[in-house]
C-alpha cells in the first residue's frame, strides 16, 4: 500500500478519538490540532468516562470515529497501589472494551503503554522481550496491552517512558519547584531509565497514523508493540542536573539549592520502583515510519524554558 501523505489524512478528514486529551501527550497533539485540520476529538471525562465501561460503546455509536488513539490511563503510580479497583478498570478493563468496540467497527487502534510492564530482571528491554511488571500500575497496563492485542488483531501498542512537557504533573516541574523553594534536593541516581518527550508523539503524529496505516497485520501479534521515547538513556539524577543548569542559564543565578544523588534504597515509596526501565527502540517503528526522536536532554532544556516562568509565579504565590 502507498504510504498516506499528510494532505491525504486532511483530505480525508480523518475523524480520530484522542482519550486522554488533559494528560501530557494528549494536551501536545491538542495544541498541534490549533495548525492542522485533522478531525481529532478529545472529550472530557464527563463526555467518556472509562470508569463506566458500558458509556464506551454508546459514546462510539454516537461518534463516527475511524482512529482511536487511547491516551488515557491511571498514571498515578503510588495511588494505584491504594485505588486498586480504579486503576484496573482504567488501565485493563476499558482498554479491553475499547479493542473489542474498535474491532466490531473495523477502526483503527493505538494504545499507549509503558516501560512499567518490566522492571525486575534489568533493561535495556526490547519490545518483546517477557514482561515482569513490579507494580500495580505496570501489572494493569501489562493485562491492558494483552487485552488490547488479543481483543483486536489491528491494534497497536506504543509504549512510553517516564512521559514529560510542559503540561500536567510531571518530574520536571516538581524538581524545579524543589529547586527554588529547597536548601538542599536529594534526587536517586541509581535507577536506569528511558524518558518520553510528550512532543515526540505529537510532533510525529503523521507519521505514527502512516506506520500504522501501512502495517501489515496478522494474527501474530508481535508486530504489533513498539517503543517511543527521547534518543539515549538517563537517570533521575542526571535529569535533575540538567534541570538546574538549564533553570540557571534562563534566569542566571536563581538557583543555589544543592543537588545531592541518593541511592534508591533511601528514596521511600508506596508502589515499589525497578531498577532498570530501559526500553530499546524497535528499529522498523524509527527507520520505516521516518520518526524524528528528540535526545532527551535538548527536550529537558526545551521544556526548563517553558515552564519556569509559571513555576516561578506558583512559588511566588505560595508565599
Ligand atoms: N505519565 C507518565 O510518566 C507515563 C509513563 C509511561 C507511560 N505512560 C503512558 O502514556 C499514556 C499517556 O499518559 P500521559 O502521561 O499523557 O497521561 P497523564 O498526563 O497522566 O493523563 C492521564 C489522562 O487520562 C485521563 N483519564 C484518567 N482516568 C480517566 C477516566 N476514568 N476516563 C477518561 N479519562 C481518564 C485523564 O483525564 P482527567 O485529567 O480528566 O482525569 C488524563 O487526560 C498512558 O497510556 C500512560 O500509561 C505515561
Amino acid at each position: 500500500m502507498e504510504p498516506i501523505l499528510v494532505k491525504d489524512l486532511v483530505d480525508y478528514n480523518l475523524k480520530v478519538l484522542v482519550t486522554g486529551g488533559s494528560g501530557q501527550i494528549g494536551s501536545e497533539i491538542k495544541n498541534l490540532n490549533k495548525n492542522l485540520s485533522f478531525n481529532f476529538h478529545f472529550p472530557e471525562s464527563n463526555e467518556l468516562n472509562l470508569l463506566d465501561l458500558d458509556s464506551i460503546s454508546s459514546y462510539l455509536n454516537n461518534n463516527n470515529f475511524d482512529l482511536i488513539i487511547n491516551l488515557a490511563a491511571f498514571t498515578a503510580v503510588d495511588s494505584a497501589e491504594e485505588n486498586k479497583k480504579n486503576a484496573n478498570i482504567v488501565n485493563h478493563l476499558a482498554a479491553g472494551i475499547i479493542a473489542s468496540e474498535a474491532r466490531k467497527r473495523e477502526i483503527g487502534l493505538i494504545h499507549g503503554s509503558t516501560d512499567y510492564v518490566f522492571g525486575n530482571t534489568g533493561g535495556p528491554y526490547g519490545a518483546y522481550d517477557k514482561k515482569e511488571p513490579i507494580n500495580y500500575y505496570g501489572t494493569t497496563k501489562s493485562l491492558g496491552e494483552d487485552s488490547v492485542l488479543n481483543e483486536y488483531e489491528k491494534s497497536i501498542v506504543i509504549r512510553f517512558a517516564s512521559v514529560f512537557s510542559e503540561y500536567g504533573n510531571n518530574f520536571i516541574k516538581r524538581i524545579l519547584k524543589s529547586l527554588i523553594k529547597e536548601e538542599i534536593v536529594k534526587v536517586v541516581s541509581d535507577q536506569k531509565i528511558s524518558l518520553t518527550y510528550a512532543g515526540d508523539f505529537s510532533k510525529n503524529i503523521i507519521e505514527i497514523i502512516n506506520f500504522y496505516n501501512n502495517l501489515e497485520f496478522d494474527v501474530n501479534k508481535n508486530n504489533r508493540i513498539f517503543h517511543l521515547t527521547c534518543r539515549e538513556y538517563t537517570n533521575w539524577f542526571s535529569v535533575a542536573e540538567i534541570i538546574y543548569d538549564e533553570a540557571n542559564k534562563v534566569e542566571n543565578g536563581l538557583l543555589r539549592s544543592k543537588l545531592l544523588p541518593i541511592s534508591s534504597k533511601d528514596w521511600k515509596s508506596v508502589a515499589q520502583r525497578s531498577q532498570d526501565t530501559r526500553l530499546e527502540l524497535n528499529d522498523n517503528f524509527i527507520n520505516e515510519s521516518k520518526i524524528n526522536l528528540s535526545q532527551w536532554e535538548k527536550s529537558v532544556r526545551l521544556v526548563v524554558k517553558r515552564v519556569l516562568p509559571v513555576i516561578l509565579k506558583e512559588v511566588e504565590n505560595e508565599k
